[in-house]
């Protein structure tokens, strides 16, 4: 089919996510070192950018669009660019993913621009604890931003925790818990080794799913599902309840066969797989050539062809990847 993006192993993608910053006003300590330059503005994509090239993946099939950062809500426009990207032809969910440090105040306007699902990040419901994995970030503010956006009535809110040995992996019950009690779904998430941070030990930290589910076993009856949502969670729902526990497992259950995946970066790479550095420069193409869509498309076809087959992650060799979590949006 000329008209849909195939990549060598036979992988229809039709899901993109785009960074449109690299900014963020958390520093967890998975994601980032504590001192970070960010891009200049020069160097990141403009709103109209991402529009064009939003606008080109749409052409060629792509049917969800997820927008991520950084945090996505620190970007001046962002509210505009949703509304834009809701209207492109064949786009049938626009979703975002949050610190939620924002949503108290935005999640009205966020379902006006027509964002359908949001997931927030949330890796402890202690204080102090939330405190110390993200760094700059607060608690509450977040809780009431999930509550906010909960008001809003947006389709399963899911919350994304990933989960570190011998510092949130005592939560996981009371997360669920959580989730059964807010009637929104939750993932729990292997660390991937993305950049270079300090004082936390990728290979220590490891807790895999697996242990999770023992852990979650001694609360609550998980009941396997075949639901999807396009993403790498595979669901379970709790008995009784409308909350689905989905586990993302890139070390130990890895998904990378069922990709269906690509990312554009801040400053409009094109990235292939998330745990590799196969790209192509996208921003090149819609600034030398301004309007040409068609070269737009091609270039977009022909990147499928470097799709690499799955990621290199090594908890042992850490970072194989030098870019940090931040540049992608995960
Ligand atoms: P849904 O649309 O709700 O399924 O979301 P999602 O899981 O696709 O996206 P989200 O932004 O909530 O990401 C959750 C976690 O999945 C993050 O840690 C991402 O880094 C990770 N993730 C998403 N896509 C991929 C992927 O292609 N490869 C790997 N290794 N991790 C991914
Ligand atoms: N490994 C796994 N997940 C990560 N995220 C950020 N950094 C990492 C990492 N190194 C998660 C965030 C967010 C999602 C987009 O990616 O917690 O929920
Ligand atoms: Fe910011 Fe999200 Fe990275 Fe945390 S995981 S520093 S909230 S981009």
């Amino acid at each position: 089919e000329a008209n849909q993006l195939i990549d060598r192993f036979g992988r229809k993608i039709d899901y993109l996510r785009i960074s449109i910053t690299d900014r963020c006003d958390f520093r967890c300590v998975y994601c980032m070192a504590e001192e970070m330059t960010f891009l200049p503005r020069a160097q990141i994509l403009t709103l109209e950018e991402i529009e064009t090239i939003a606008a080109a993946f749409t052409e060629l099939g792509v049917k969800k669009i997820r927008i991520t950062g950084g945090e996505p809500l620190v970007r001046k426009g962002a509210l505009d660019l949703f509304e834009h990207l809701g209207r492109l032809q064949g786009l049938k969910e626009l979703v975002i993913t949050t610190n939620g440090a924002q949503l108290e105040t935005m999640a009205p306007a966020l379902k006006k621009a027509g964002v359908k699902r949001i997931n927030i990040s949330l890796d402890s419901l202690d204080p102090a604890k939330f405190k110390a994995i993200t760094r700059t970030g607060n608690l509450q503010t977040v809780l009431n931003g999930i509550a906010a956006a909960k008001a809003e009535g947006f389709e399963r809110i899911k919350i994304n925790t990933v989960v570190l040995k011998d510092s949130n992996h005592t939560e996981v019950c009371d997360l669920v818990q959580f989730a059964v009690d807010s009637e929104i779904d939750i993932s729990f998430i292997e660390e991937m080794p993305l950049g270079v941070v300090e004082h936390h030990d990728r290979s220590l930290a490891y807790y895999s799913s697996d242990l999770i589910k023992k852990d979650l076993a001694a609360r609550f009856a998980l009941l396997a599902t075949t639901e999807k949502t396009g993403g790498p969670s595979n669901y379970f729902r709790v008995a009784g309840t409308l909350t689905r526990v989905g586990f993302i497992s890139p070390h130990s259950h890895n998904f990378c066969s069922t990709c269906n995946r690509v990312r554009l970066t801040a400053e409009g790479r094109l990235l292939l797989c998330l745990g590799n550095e196969h790209s192509v420069d996208l921003k090149q193409v819609v600034r030398a050539h301004p309007g040409d869509i068609d070269l737009l498309k091609q270039t977009l076809i022909d990147a499928m062809q470097i799709k690499p087959a799955q990621h290199e992650f090594n908890l042992q060799e850490q970072p194989v990847i030098l870019r940090y979590m931040n540049m992608t949006g995960g």
